[in-house]
């Protein structure tokens, strides 16, 4: 079971974990982070008391033997790291689970987990039901429908009414909006199909709404969730964050009963 575990970025999500650590929700020690922008680690660490190593690059964290790494960066910060932390023998958390759609980097990251023995863990993020649809899956997904709607502010663009911004596969989706739907790309490496996105501003709106519909033989599923963004990054909902650390409390937590797929 995880127990030392690093951090790779110290935004709203890494904040989210480490306040988990330092409050016993999750029972871990945060024995390494990084960002970009260090004066972030520090301040995580001032305001949560909670002491560990802000180290400077990927190679220092790995030499404080983290037996867990969480990603909670960026897309790029998962082409850079990744397979260098498999390759290590350290299971790593993607958060940034939209480059795993990169058929390319996919590849790489499941030839570095075979020979360092390490797996990839992508959290549910900020939708639900990736366990029913996984269940799904065995009975054969026909189509899955993906619509995202999101004030403009969370969006990052300007729009004075409702307007689709996109409408297409998850692959081009994550590309055009790597901070906002990686939803589609948890939905897509759930299902084995490639869902189609639907990308909407909406001024009306203050809650980050995903809306999924699956065809399956077992199923037709339907999920409305409405997620109150994060304070710190409207484009995050604190659901995502709140996936990641339960995630966490279960790889690093002995819990006698475990609920769900
Ligand atoms: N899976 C999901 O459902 C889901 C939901 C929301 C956000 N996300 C993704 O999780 C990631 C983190 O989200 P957040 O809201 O915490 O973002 P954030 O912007 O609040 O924080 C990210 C932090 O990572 C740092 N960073 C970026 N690239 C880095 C790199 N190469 N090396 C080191 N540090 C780096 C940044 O400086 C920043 O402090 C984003 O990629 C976001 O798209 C996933």
């Amino acid at each position: 079971m995880a127990r030392r575990v690093g951090l790779i970025g110290c935004g709203s999500i890494g904040g989210e974990i480490v306040k988990a650590i330092a409050s016993g929700v999750v029972k871990a020690e945060l024995v390494g982070l990084f960002d970009i922008y260090p004066e972030r680690c520090r301040s995580l660490l001032e305001s949560t008391g909670i002491s560990a190593r802000i180290v400077e690059g990927l190679e220092e964290l790995l030499e404080l033997k983290p037996d867990l790494v969480v990603e909670a960066a960026s897309q790029e910060a998962v082409r850079r790291y990744a397979t260098r932390i498999l390759e290590a023998g350290v299971d790593l958390v993607v958060m940034s689970v939209g480059a795993l759609l990169d058929p390319k980097l996919a590849e790489a990251l499941r030839e570095a987990s075979a020979r360092g023995g390490a797996r990839v863990y992508a959290p549910t993020g900020a939708i639900a039901a990736l366990d029913a649809i996984r269940a799904a899956k065995l009975s054969g997904i026909k189509r899955i429908l993906l619509r995202t709607v999101k004030n403009p502010k969370s969006l990052g663009v300007e729009a004075s009414s409702r307007r689709i911004l996109f409408r297409g596969p998850a692959s081009e989706a994550v590309k055009r909006f790597p901070f906002n739907v990686n939803v589609a790309a948890a939905l897509t490496l759930a299902s084995g199909v490639e869902v189609e996105v639907e990308v909407v501003a909406d001024p009306s709106v203050g809650r980050n709404t995903h809306i999924i519909i699956v065809e399956s033989n077992a199923s037709r599923i339907e999920v409305k969730v409405e997620n109150i963004p994060s304070p710190s990054n409207p484009k995050t909902s604190w659901l995502a964050a709140l996936s990641a650390v339960e995630l966490l409390r279960r790889l690093t937590g002995g819990d006698w009963l475990v609920v769900g797929s």
